[in-house]
C-alpha cells in the first residue's frame, strides 16, 4: 500500500466514524509563540481541548506535518528516527473515550490494514486498569501476556504518559507496537516496548487527556476529557510496505533516495558509514524543505537556527560520506 493510499484509508475510516478532516496547521503556530515547532498532531488544537475555542465539530481527524527537534541527532544511526513525519491522528473533544478509540484503532489496524493481530503487543500506564481490562476483557483484542504495563510518574519515569510539555493538558497514553520477535543479540527478557532494542516499533499512540499539570507537578482532573491519538505515517507505511525499521525504503524517501545516489553513484544498504550519511542528507534535506515552504529561513537564532543546523548536517554529510 502506497503511502498516498495509508494517509486515505484512514482520514476516510475515521470521516465514516463520524470526524471531521481538518487541514495540517503550519509547522511554526501563529496562536502559540512558545511552541517552537509543531511537534504532534494535538498541538493544533489545544484551544479545542482546553475548552478556549469552539472546536467545528467534536470528533476531528487530521494528517499533521511535525517537526522534533530532539532527535536530530539521532537521525541517521539508523532508519527509523527522524524529526520530520507525517502524523495521522483521530481525536475527540468531550466526546468518545478509551474503549472507542482503542476499539476504533484495532479496527483500521488489523481489518483495513491487514495487520496480522497475533503480532501486536499493546502497552498501557501502569496503573491504567480502565485500559488494560478494555484491551484484554471488555473489548478482549489481546491476551495479558502481549500486554505491558510500563511507567509511573511518582519513580519518574514518564512512559506511557503523555503531555506536549511540562504544564497543561496531559494523561496515561496506551500504545500498540509491532513485534519483530527476539532481535540478534538482546534477550527477550531484557526487552519491553520502551527500550530501544529494536524488537518493538511502535505504530500507534493513544493519548487519554484526563489532566491538567500545573507547575507543581500536581494532576488536576479535566471537565473535559480528550482522546488524542498519533500513528506515524512513515512508521506505519514501514510495517505495511514490508521494511520496518527503515523509512528510507519506503516510498516516502525512495524518490530522494534515488535522487542522493544518482549524485553520488553510491547505493544505498552497502556501507554503514555512506548509509548514515545518505539518511541525513535525505531527512534533513527533506525536512529543511517543509521549514522553508512554511516561512522560515536560516538565522543565527531561533527556528532559523535549527533551519540552519539541519542544512549544515545535511551539507557536511554530503560532503564527506554520501
Ligand atoms: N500526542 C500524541 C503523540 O504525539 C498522540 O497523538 O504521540
Amino acid at each position: 500500500m502506497n503511502s498516498e493510499e495509508i494517509r486515505e484509508r484512514f482520514i476516510k475510516f475515521f470521516e465514516a466514524k463520524g470526524h471531521v478532516r481538518l487541514p495540517s496547521a503550519p509547522l511554526v503556530l501563529k496562536d502559540d509563540p512558545s511552541v517552537l515547532f509543531t511537534s504532534a498532531g494535538m498541538q493544533p488544537l489545544v484551544p479545542y481541548f482546553n475548552g478556549v475555542k469552539q472546536p467545528p465539530a467534536k470528533r476531528l481527524v487530521t494528517i499533521q506535518k511535525v517537526f522534533r527537534a530532539t532527535d536530530i541527532e539521532e537521525v541517521g544511526k539508523d532508519g527509523y528516527h527522524q524529526t520530520f513525519f507525517e502524523m495521522l491522528g483521530n481525536f475527540g473533544i468531550g466526546d468518545y473515550w478509551k474503549k472507542e478509540a482503542i476499539d476504533w484503532g484495532w479496527e483500521l489496524l488489523t481489518k483495513q490494514f491487514g495487520f496480522d493481530p497475533a503480532t501486536l503487543v499493546a502497552t498501557v500506564y501502569f496503573d491504567d486498569d480502565e485500559a488494560f481490562d478494555i484491551w484484554t476483557k471488555e473489548l478482549a483484542l489481546l491476551p495479558n501476556d502481549r500486554m505491558f504495563r510500563l511507567g509511573n510518574l511518582a519513580l519518574g519515569d514518564d512512559t506511557n504518559f503523555w503531555s506536549p510539555g511540562p504544564i497543561g493538558l496531559c494523561g496515561p497514553c496506551s500504545e500498540v507496537f509491532v513485534d519483530r520477535g527476539p532481535q540478534p543479540g538482546v534477550a527477550p527478557h531484557r526487552c519491553d516496548p520502551s527500550e530501544n532494542c529494536g524488537r518493538y516499533l511502535e505504530i500507534w499512540n493513544f493519548v487519554f487527556q484526563q489532566y491538567d499539570r500545573k507547575a507543581d507537578g500536581s494532576l488536576t482532573p479535566l471537565k473535559m476529557k480528550n482522546i488524542d491519538t498519533g500513528v506515524g505515517l512513515e512508521r506505519l507505511a514501514q510495517v505495511l510496505q514490508g521494511v520496518a525499521g527503515d523509512a528510507y525504503r519506503t516510498d516516502l524517501f525512495q524518490p530522494l533516495m534515488k535522487k542522493i545516489e544518482s549524485l553520488s553513484g553510491k547505493k544505498y544498504g552497502q556501507a554503514k558509514d555512506v548509509d548514515l550519511s545518505m539518511r541525513i542528507v535525505a531527512e534533513h534535506s527533506r525536512a529543511a524543505t517543509f521549514f522553508i515552504a512554511d516561512g522560515i529561513a536560516p538565522s543565527n537564532e531561533w527556528r532559523g537556527y535549527v533551519l540552519r543546523r539541519l542544512i549544515r548536517r545535511a551539507a557536511l554529510h554530503g560532503r564527506t560520506s554520501a
